[in-house]
């Protein structure tokens, strides 16, 4: 099975979470835009998604898709999107595509965030995936530096991306993250930091993975 028959896989699956007539809110990346396709295709109606790009409000508007102000919402029944890895406790590292600020204020509205991935994103310890962080341009080399200080990581601009926010990103190597709840609290109190890629307050409910024999759920409490 390919990776993306993966994703369309869980994309599909991802559906069951749709409550019809309601709100969603709608992550970023390859394996949300399946998912939009596939709501698309299945006719279930929704009042409206709450989105967590300017490339994924895009392709909702296509679809037919109202796409609302996260401002004009109070309350999301259900958040999903992908990950770049989800450990055992549904902490996650988000922002491959750029978008974790946007993300991680969508997820914030919602009562359950519905991750959904292939199997390859799942690990026991986050951080072999560089970590995004969005940062303000004049304190990326103070963060860098932070990094490295306390973390032994090495911070690299993203180069050519400006976020949707208008700032930079910073991929983070050499990372081993076995408390992504501390470091999640830690970095983001670091002037400059628009936010981390840690997901771990805003940790995922459920996790549909993507396996060559099916789709399993995982559920964190
Ligand atoms: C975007 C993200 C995505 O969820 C993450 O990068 C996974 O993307 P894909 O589904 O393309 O593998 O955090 O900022």
């Amino acid at each position: 099975m390919t990776q993306d028959e993966l994703k369309a896989q869980v994309a599909q699956a991802a559906l069951a979470y749709v409550q019809p007539g309601a709100l969603i809110g709608v992550g970023t990346g390859s394996t949300v835009n399946a998912f939009i396709k596939a709501l698309a295709a299945s006719g279930v109606p929704v009042a409206g998604a709450v989105s967590s790009s300017e490339a994924s409000s895009r392709l909702l508007a296509a679809a037919g898709i109202k796409v609302l102000d996260a401002a004009a919402v109070t309350e999301l029944p259900v958040y999903i999107d992908g990950a770049d890895e989800i450990d055992g406790q549904g902490c996650m590292i988000k922002g491959g595509g750029a978008a974790l600020t946007r993300e991680k204020i969508v997820a914030d509205l919602a009562q359950r965030f519905v991750c959904i991935v292939d199997a390859s994103k799942q690990v026991a310890v986050l951080g072999r995936y560089p970590l995004p962080v969005e940062v303000i341009p004049m304190a990326a080399a103070q963060v860098a530096r932070r990094f490295a200080a306390q973390y032994g990581g090495e911070a690299v601009r993203r180069e050519g991306v400006v976020t949707d926010n208008g700032q930079h990103i910073l991929d983070v190597r050499g990372l081993a993250i076995t408390d992504p709840a501390a470091m999640e609290a830690e970095v983001n109190q670091w002037p400059g930091v628009v936010s981390v890629g840690i997901f771990a307050r805003h940790r995922a409910q459920v996790c549909l993975l993507g396996t060559p024999t099916g789709v399993q759920t995982l559920t964190f409490a």
